[in-house]
């Protein structure tokens, strides 16, 4: 490839790229589930972030996927202890997923958790699942890195998800059809 063909590919490629608001915008539109990212920084104390860029990656061997923001203050602890806890959440830990994206402190405080057995990273109380993994690569992605995790333990509690989808805490049609059945249901019941 000449010089001449190479800079009118650049001219391309930058004419379709999309600006950041659009990319926001279509990625805004896949559903989610929510989960805390947990890890130990180098004195031991726990550090979490909300995350939805969260993926299985493998069943042979077990990988998953997480995309951290390399400006986050979590970013920096998970390159350090080297491992992990995912914590998907439940239709009712909202709270859980706006506090660990906020800029609070102290993030732990009035939170349940137990350290993993295999970890140390906190698994939270009630979680939907709930993973420790151990980083098996890491990867550059643009101003995030992706965290390829090797699970250690899993754990699987009850209950329905919690979902994020444009940019807002939806509840799954089959929880409200659900509380709509319940809803009907409980006069007759108590007849
Ligand atoms: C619903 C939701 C999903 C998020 N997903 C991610 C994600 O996948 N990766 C990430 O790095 N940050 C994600 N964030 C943002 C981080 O949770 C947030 O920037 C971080 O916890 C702020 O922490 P800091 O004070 O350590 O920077 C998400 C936030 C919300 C509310």
């Amino acid at each position: 490839m000449n010089l001449l063909s190479l800079a009118l590919m650049r001219t391309q490629m930058a004419r379709n790229s999309v600006e950041a608001e659009q990319f926001r915008d279509a990625m805004a539109s896949f559903a989610a589930g929510v989960t805390i990212i947990t890890t130990l920084d180098a004195e031991g104390t726990p550090q979490a972030a909300t995350a939805t860029a969260f993926s299985s990656v493998s069943l042979s061997p077990p990988l998953c996927l997480v995309c951290i923001d390399r400006r986050g203050r979590t970013h920096g602890p998970l390159l350090v202890h080297g491992c992990f806890a995912v914590n998907i959440l439940r239709a009712d830990q909202e709270w859980l997923s706006a506090r660990f994206a906020s800029s609070m402190p102290d993030r732990f405080a009035d939170v349940a958790w137990q350290p993993g057995e295999h970890t140390g990273c906190p698994l939270l109380e009630g979680a939907l699942a709930s993973m420790e993994c151990r980083i098996a690569e890491v990867h550059s992605g643009g101003d995030h890195d992706i965290f390829l995790g090797r699970p250690a333990s899993v754990r699987v509690g009850g209950g329905s998800p919690l979902v994020y989808w444009r940019g807002r805490y939806r509840d799954l049609p089959v929880q409200a059809e659900a509380r709509a059945g319940q809803g009907a249901a409980s006069p007759s019941s108590r007849t």
